[in-house]
């Protein structure tokens, strides 16, 4: 049950009533329905104001991977503080960040070689599209001023990013006549992630994704810069994995039509997926990779774009000819967030972080296995260490109505139940941070099913 908040957190509450804007926020809701104080961090959980714990069971937006607060982290953090805190990154440079580039390329397919910088997944998102563009041009495919990208895909609030999101839903559909001209393509989702999969047909389905992946790059794979997808799993869209024979396809089309492949492992990076990143399960590398989020472990707001060294020759002359990437931002490497990213990385190495992501996937699994036989469930699925479900009113078997608000009254129920959860529309998902205890894990599941029962 819900405990009551401590008396100093009513004035402050009254403070971001008048003046906080809080991210995909109503905020009419929160006048009368607050947002939950949090006051602490510690592994897997939150400590909330009113003293509650709560199972992290979304990584705090999906980017926490070793657990709140992890001393290894916050020490690099420290650290880096008594040395340097910030300083300009155009025509300058810094330990924290030469070390991140080098920690990273032995985990990076090796046609990856040049590193941006940048903030959020959104911006990692805008300077590939920027680079694709610019690169195509530069090397005399001006004609090539659209974009290719995955329906119900999701790439971030910016407007370049919205642009190759999905525009049908209520987010980005208002933003449309401001947008980059992009084509989308459908691919299924792959039934062979499902708990109680009935495989009949996938074969000749395959076949014919493949295809209609062909017939897309035949009608305009002369006229796309690049393509961009989330490699094996459409985070935001409702946790829909897709075939890696797609993606394999995706690459051949790419090469074939001269498109640059734009992957996006903004969520998926980190080994959230069951792999360091997503890709490699495909056997294929991008030309431009995205990386935020777990990048840092989920400690500090920074972003990486790699390209291939073919992209940055697109950009090398003199001065004079004025093809340069001429794109930066203030916080452009912020050393604090490269050093706490090397201390996530390092610990990569000092600790079986990944064999503990994947005994906590079998603990999931198993776990998950048994909301199939919940009425109130449908297509129960899990890749790496990210399990979803289709949310479905028992009585009838079809989606609640969005009205009803039922995901976040779940949200709300969950929380006072010790568990964040976060439904994405009828798709409820969990996602626990890579180090959580399987037996924890154990436990969010069970509380889930017991709400649901
Ligand atoms: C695949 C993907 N790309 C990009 C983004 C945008 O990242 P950010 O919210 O840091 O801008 C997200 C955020 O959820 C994402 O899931």
């Amino acid at each position: 049950m819900s405990s009551p908040l401590p008396e100093s957190w009513s004035g402050r509450l009254a403070l971001d009533r008048s003046h906080v804007w809080h991210p995909f926020t109503q905020m009419k809701e929160h006048e009368l329905d607050p947002p939950t104080p949090v006051i602490g961090g510690e592994g897997c959980d939150l400590v909330l104001a009113n003293g509650n714990r709560v199972l992290d069971g979304i990584s705090s937006w999906w980017t926490c991977l070793h657990g709140h607060g992890h001393p290894k982290l916050m020490a690099a953090l420290e650290r880096q503080g008594a040395k340097l805190d910030h300083v300009i990154f155009a025509g300058f440079t810094h330990e924290p960040a030469i070390e991140l580039v080098m920690r990273l390329r032995p985990k990076l397919p090796p046609n990856l070689t040049r590193c941006f910088f940048s903030d959020n997944g959104s911006t990692a998102v805008e300077v590939a599209l920027k680079m694709a563009f610019q690169a195509q041009l530069q090397k005399g495919q001006g004609q090539r001023t659209r974009f290719g990208a995955l329906h119900m895909g999701y790439h971030g609030d910016t407007l370049g990013a919205i642009g190759v999101g999905e525009l049908d839903n209520f987010m980005t559909s208002l933003f449309r006549p401001l947008l980059l001209r992009c084509e989308r393509l459908a691919v299924p989702e792959d039934p062979r992630r499902e708990l109680n999969a009935d495989l009949h047909g996938w074969a000749e389905s395959l076949e014919v994704a493949r295809h209609s992946i062909c017939s897309f790059f035949e009608i305009h794979g002369n006229d796309l810069a690049a393509f961009i997808a989330e490699p094996l799993l459409q985070a935001a869209g409702g946790m829909r994995m897709w075939p890696p024979e797609l993606l394999v396809e995706l690459r051949a089309q790419c090469d074939l039509f001269g498109v640059y492949l734009i992957l996006d492992e903004v969520m998926t990076g980190f080994g959230r997926t069951g792999s360091f990143f997503a890709h490699s399960q495909a056997g294929v590398a991008p030309d431009l990779l995205c990386l935020s989020k777990g990048l840092t472990g989920g400690v500090m707001p920074l972003s990486l774009t790699w390209a291939t060294e073919e992209i940055f020759g697109c950009f090398w002359g003199d001065y004079a000819e004025g093809k340069a990437f001429l794109h930066g931002h203030s916080y452009t490497a912020n050393p604090l967030a490269c050093a706490v990213a090397c201390a996530s990385l390092a610990l990569f190495e000092e600790q079986p972080v990944m064999e503990q992501a994947g005994r906590l996937h079998e603990t999931m699994k198993s776990a998950w296995g048994r909301l199939v036989d919940l009425p109130a469930i449908r297509r129960p699925r899990i890749l790496g260490t990210v399990a979803a479900a289709q949310l479905v009113d028992p009585a009838t078997g079809v989606p609640h109505p969005a009205e009803s608000r039922f995901g976040w009254r779940l949200h709300r129920r969950a929380l006072d139940a010790g568990l964040l959860i976060r439904p994405i529309g009828d798709c409820l998902y969990f996602m626990p941070p890579l180090g959580t205890p399987p037996s924890r894990a154990e436990e969010g599941v069970n509380t889930i099913t017991n709400l649901l029962k």
